[in-house]
């Protein structure tokens, strides 16, 4: 079977359900189940005997080495992580805890469990850490892409830590062989993302009749990839990937952010228009930029596609179309993800913007 961390997750649940799709290979689901964990992403697989799910932390070394020792992986998929760069701005220590330090405490228990495998098992093991590219920094318009030799330029403490991480991965190989691999990946978007993020946030508030905050200029460009080709990505890095390389994902999407806002008005004003015939377009209100703001991501995915053969299947309009059609489709998923605590950070974060 396989490990996955974070698998309650946006791109954990996904990973998770289109694995079980695809394959008979069992999963074992460890996830702490903090507010971006929602078993109800994993309700279509609750009977199913290939997923096991366990409640727990990755930082909690004694549960990983009983887990790891019972159900004996041959890979571990560490998606855990603290993911919102502005809660990460708000409150940068659970980041550390769990994106640096909960990452080392990983590391130590699969390379005590790795260490005493047999000499095959040992070869065959993987472990694949998923990254953002977030940690190589912000671009100017004119920069080239970023390529998998970038230097780590983390800007927010989200991406500080996920580059703390990376460099951890790293020295578990170079230190102690232990076979890893590492995706630096675009913004994805699609199905079951938390409503704290650009694209969710935005159908979620147009929905509910409310302003559309776009920060600063809204010119800030990111490079979007549907969660279901990065799925797809990180199956085949699992599957193909060579030990100890770093393997870029993206969607060759650059847009700017009020491109997408204004996408998903226009995709809005068709599928669901407004009973007072007006455009959602009128609910964007521009607000007090994010600290630190990155201007530009971009990723050059071309080292995945050359040695992997893998491209993303969606491009952004039939992704895009797809995720809004979701979101209308599953509108007591996002009612019960906004739950008490969902309000109180839209407040935290919101209300000081205006
Ligand atoms: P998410 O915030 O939606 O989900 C994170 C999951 O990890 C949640 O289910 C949460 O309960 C769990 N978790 C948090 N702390 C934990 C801990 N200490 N122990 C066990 N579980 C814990 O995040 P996501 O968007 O699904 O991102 C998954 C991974 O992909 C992250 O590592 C993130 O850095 C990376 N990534 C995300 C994007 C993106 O656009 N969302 C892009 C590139 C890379
Ligand atoms: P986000 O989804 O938080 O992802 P990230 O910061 O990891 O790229 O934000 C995507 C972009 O959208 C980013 O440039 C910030 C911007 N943004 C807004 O303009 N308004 C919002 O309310 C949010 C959540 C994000």
């Amino acid at each position: 079977m396989i490990l996955v961390t974070g698998g309650a997750g946006f791109i954990g649940s996904n990973f998770v359900l289109d694995w079980l799709a695809q394959t008979d290979e069992p999963v074992l689901n460890l996830d702490k189940l903090t507010y971006a964990g929602n078993l109800e992403n994993l309700a279509s697989v609750q009977g199913d005997a290939r997923h096991v799910f366990v409640q727990g932390d990755i930082g909690d070394s004694a549960l990983l080495d009983s887990l790891l020792a019972q159900h004996q992986p041959r890979a571990v998929l560490n998606f855990a992580a603290e993911s919102h760069v502005d809660r990460s701005i708000h409150g940068p220590e659970d980041f550390i805890q769990t994106n640096v330090v909960g990452t080392l405490r990983l590391l130590q228990s699969v390379r005590a469990y790795w260490q005493v495998r047999d000499e095959a098992r040992r070869a065959q093991f993987r472990f694949l850490h998923v990254s953002t590219d977030e940690v190589y920094g912000s671009l100017s318009a004119t920069d080239a892409a970023f390529t998998e030799s970038n230097k780590l330029e983390p800007n927010s403490p989200y991406s500080a830590s996920k580059a703390a991480s990376d460099h951890l991965v790293r020295a578990w190989l170079h230190t102690y062989g232990l076979p890893v691999l590492t995706t630096n990946c675009s913004n994805n978007y699609g199905p079951l993302h938390f409503p704290e993020k650009l694209i969710p946030l935005m159908i979620v508030n147009a929905l509910a009749g409310k302003p559309l905050p776009i920060y600063g200029d809204g010119l800030q460009v990111r490079d979007w990839l549907y969660v279901k080709d990065h799925c797809s990505a990180i199956r085949r890095v699992l599957q193909a990937g060579r030990v100890g390389e770093i393997y870029n994902v993206g969607g060759w999407n650059e847009k700017p952010n009020i491109e997408i806002v204004n996408t998903v008005c226009a995709l809005l004003d068709e599928l669901r228009p407004r009973a007072d015939g007006g455009s959602y377009r009128s609910q964007i209100s521009y607000v007090q930029d994010r600290p630190g703001h990155d201007r530009r991501y971009a990723i050059d995915a071309s080292k995945i596609e050359r040695e992997l053969g893998w491209r993303p299947a969606e491009t952004f309009e039939s992704g895009i179309r797809k995720t809004v059609q979701w979101y209308l489709d599953n509108q007591a998923w996002v009612t019960h993800v906004q739950s008490g605590a969902y309000r109180e950070w839209v407040q935290t974060n919101y209300a000081q913007r205006q």
